[in-house]
């Protein structure tokens, strides 16, 4: 059960509080990071919402209003993303969950792919992840409970023409987290991913139409999915119910991939 930032669990009968602590984000100012910052703060959570562009991030705390610490850095820097998180644990302390949304995409056949464009595309998506889990779980390792959710795509779990270093990276984030979710388990912390099919976001709404209804002509519900959809699988995987889910991908996609 939660109950604001509060978990619980049961043993033997007794309803025992396990864990609180703040959510991390990054990629917070972003189409899906900033709603489910709001729904977070909504529901009573702390929230470090973090973020590469500090004036998208600045709009959106003003939109959000409330208990919410920003932090402005780039998530393909170590040393940003070290001092960030310390920042974020000295002013609202070790956090009960991250959740890494930062990314970012280039469509563009193979031969156009340049070497700066693959390396960015890996660095955003992928060892950005990497940088903000080396420096998370080991805090939360220390107090033995922690949730962390790593953001692929569809595209990670199946190919797409033209998006070959997207693919590549997304499919990395989720042999990270598999990788995370053994050597972290002993330690009580979760480490899953979630791989959202196209969602209706500002970004995705200035693609190429023609791309966008190829891909809708995949997904047997009939539609792209909303924001909601995915941040109720973030909202799920912080949940006490989600406790004995780990390294696995969760993916809101309307039936357009299936295991
Ligand atoms: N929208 C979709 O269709 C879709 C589908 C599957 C997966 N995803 C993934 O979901 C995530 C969010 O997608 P979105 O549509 O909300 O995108 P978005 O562009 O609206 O948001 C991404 C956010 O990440 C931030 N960001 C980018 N580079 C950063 C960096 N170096 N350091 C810190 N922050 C950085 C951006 O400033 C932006 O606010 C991405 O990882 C994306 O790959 C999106």
């Amino acid at each position: 059960m939660v109950e604001g930032l509060k978990l619980f669990a049961q043993k033997d009968g007794h309803v025992l509080e396990i864990a609180s602590g703040p959510v991390f984000v990054t990629g917070a100012a972003g189409g899906i990071g900033s709603q489910l910052v709001d729904e977070l703060l909504s529901a009573g959570h702390q929230v470090c919402a973090m973020d590469v562009n500090p004036d998208l991030l600045d709009k959106r705390c003003a939109d959000w209003g409330r208990n919410v610490y920003p932090i402005a850095f780039d998530a393909t820097d170590p040393d940003a993303t070290k001092d960030a998180v310390r920042a974020g644990v000295d002013r609202l302390g070790v956090p009960f969950g991250i959740v890494n949304i930062a990314g970012d995409n280039r469509i563009k056949p193979l031969t156009e792919i340049s070497d700066a464009e693959w390396r960015y595309l890996i660095d955003v998506n992928l060892t950005s992840t990497f940088y903000m889990c080396r420096e998370v779980l080991p805090l939360m390792a220390a107090e033995r409970v922690g949730r962390v959710i790593n953001t692929s795509s569809i595209f990670g779990l199946r190919g797409q023409a033209n998006d070959a270093a997207y693919c590549a990276a997304k499919a990395g984030v989720i042999g990270l987290t598999r990788a995370l979710a053994v050597e972290y388990a002993g330690r009580n912390i979760a480490v899953n991913s979630i791989a959202p099919v196209a969602t209706l976001t500002e970004r995705v709404a200035k693609l190429d139409p023609s791309h966008l209804d190829g891909q809708l002509q995949r997904i047997p519900m009939g539609r792209f999915s909303e924001v909601s959809d995915v941040t109720a699988a973030f909202h799920f995987l912080l949940s006490p119910g989600a406790a004995f889910f780990t390294g696995q991908v969760l993916s809101p996609n309307g039936g357009d991939w299936m295991p």
